[in-house]
């Protein structure tokens, strides 16, 4: 992005919280397994919204008196001789709009010179230990106290910037997207009998390397859709089941993309998968119908969960009111989590910063099992970006616990719902944009319907 963005979003910013310094930690390397050995460095996703940093080792000081300071470490000939020529602190400063630089071994006697004057230092909660431990270290707090001093202030005012994406972050994602349509391309190709998940998994993963991306999340694909963040990929694929594929790539910036779709593996959906596939797509279209700034995702929660419990009802595993059997959270052995989340340069974007993000002010999660993983429930305003992705899964050891307990029974069927104990799961998931008066799908077209996915699992490659 132009250096220009970066400085108006830290202008904004500064208008939220216009008092004391503002410090943005970036990530440091991770190790694997002894410190050279790192997992794939990703940048604080913080530092990127407001910097666009992406190595490590970074820090961005926003200072009372205007001044701002990127911090890091002085490039030295063993990092050019094991690493190769990289972007100078100067050259990554530019690349934000800030003006000056400074070595990270002095960000600790900066600190302290600023809190000698009496500035307040705002920042975000820690989310990795070595962040912590920087704080405690930097802000001289012993390290329980580390979590007291995270600001309130500063943590509302990024919430609330960073939930409205800006036209560069749309065109970002549906980047994004455009990645991750060419992975569930490969993907339609390749699932067949006697393929192994790893094989799919791997050939979209392919995908996103030879186009120069990662993944922004570890992906699922599983015959076991019914374990919602499943990310196991040892099982053959056979004739009858369904693969649930959960992924998505991310942009050249960072921002992620997030889809969910469920394949036949013989490429033709079976009666049963056929009924309950039908029932997940009515309630995932019934979100991106009713998706506007005049609701807020909670009602897009209840849309997908009636829609569902209907379903069900229709087909005979459920019974009695919806309305009631909603309500009392008896859809939620079906569809025991959220409808969606919010979605920006993280795949559950802000999670770091608790419900902040996704609750209104003296608004709470709800306790009760399923609603309980709502993430976003607040109401919607042009520029979100949220995930749509109602679905309905079989899960035996709840099923077994409910009926034991005999939990909700005046709306379970648990005679008939014996039938479907080794169905497995369905979830299908888009990205929405929120807009002035509904919601745009994002990216490219996936096929989605059970016409367009049979009519693309029939154009094998060969692969
Ligand atoms: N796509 C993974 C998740 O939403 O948690």
């Amino acid at each position: 992005m132009r250096p220009a963005i970066y400085a108006a979003r830290r202008a904004k910013l500064r208008e939220r919280v216009s008092e004391g310094a503002i410090l943005f930690l970036g990530h440091a390397e991770a190790p694997r397994n002894y410190a050279a050995n790192t997992y794939p460095f990703r940048q604080d996703s913080h530092l990127l919204y407001y910097a666009g940093v992406e190595l490590p080792d970074k820090a961005l000081l926003l200072a009372p008196d205007g001044r701002e300071i990127l911090f890091g470490a002085p490039v030295t000939m063993d990092d050019i001789v094991w690493m190769g020529p990289q972007s100078g602190l100067a050259e990554l400063a530019a690349g934000a709009g800030v003006a000056a630089t400074e070595d990270i071994a002095r960000l600790k006697e900066t600190l302290a010179a600023l809190i000698a004057q009496g500035v307040h230092v705002h920042y975000l909660p820690p989310y990795r230990a070595d962040q912590a431990a920087a704080l405690s270290r930097l802000l001289d707090v012993a390290p329980e106290h580390v979590a007291d001093g995270v600001s309130g202030q500063l943590l509302q005012a990024v919430a609330q910037q960073r939930s409205i994406k800006a036209a560069e972050e749309i065109a970002e994602i549906e980047n994004a997207l455009t990645v991750s349509a060419a992975m569930y391309q490969i993907a339609l190709q390749s699932i067949r009998p006697g393929v192994p998940e790893a094989v799919v998994a791997g050939l979209m993963q392919a995908v996103a390397l030879s186009l120069g991306r990662q993944q922004a999340f570890q992906p699922i694909v599983s015959i076991h859709g019914e374990v919602l963040h499943n990310t196991f990929y040892g099982n053959l694929l056979q004739n009858g089941q369904l693969l649930v594929i959960d992924s998505g790539a991310e942009s050249t910036l960072g921002y992620a993309a997030d889809l969910t779709r469920t394949f036949p593996v013989s490429g033709r959906f079976t009666a049963p998968q056929r009924e309950i596939y039908e029932i997940v797509l009515r309630a995932q279209v019934a979100v991106i119908e009713t998706a506007s700034p005049r609701v807020t995702n909670r009602d897009l929660h209840f849309v997908a969960a009636r829609t569902i419990a209907a379903g069900l009802k229709e087909i005979g595993l459920m019974r009695g009111d919806v309305d009631e059997a909603v309500q009392a959270g008896a859809h939620a052995l079906f569809f025991p989590h959220g409808i969606g989340h919010m979605l920006g340069l993280d795949i559950h974007d802000m999670e770091d910063l608790g419900d902040a993000v996704g609750y209104g002010p003296g608004d709470e999660r709800s306790p009760q099992f399923g609603l309980s993983f709502l993430r976003l429930a607040r109401g919607l305003q042009p520029g979100f970006v949220i995930t749509d992705e109602p679905g309905v899964y079989f899960i035996p050891p709840l099923i077994d616990q409910w009926a034991a307990e005999k939990r909700h029974d005046a709306f379970i069927n648990y005679e008939k719902l014996a039938a479907y104990r080794h169905f497995g799961g369905i979830r299908i998931e888009d990205d929405l944009l929120i807009t002035a008066d509904g919601a745009r799908v994002l990216g490219p077209p996936v096929p989605k319907s059970v016409k367009d996915i049979e009519e693309a699992m029939g154009q094998k490659s060969g692969i």
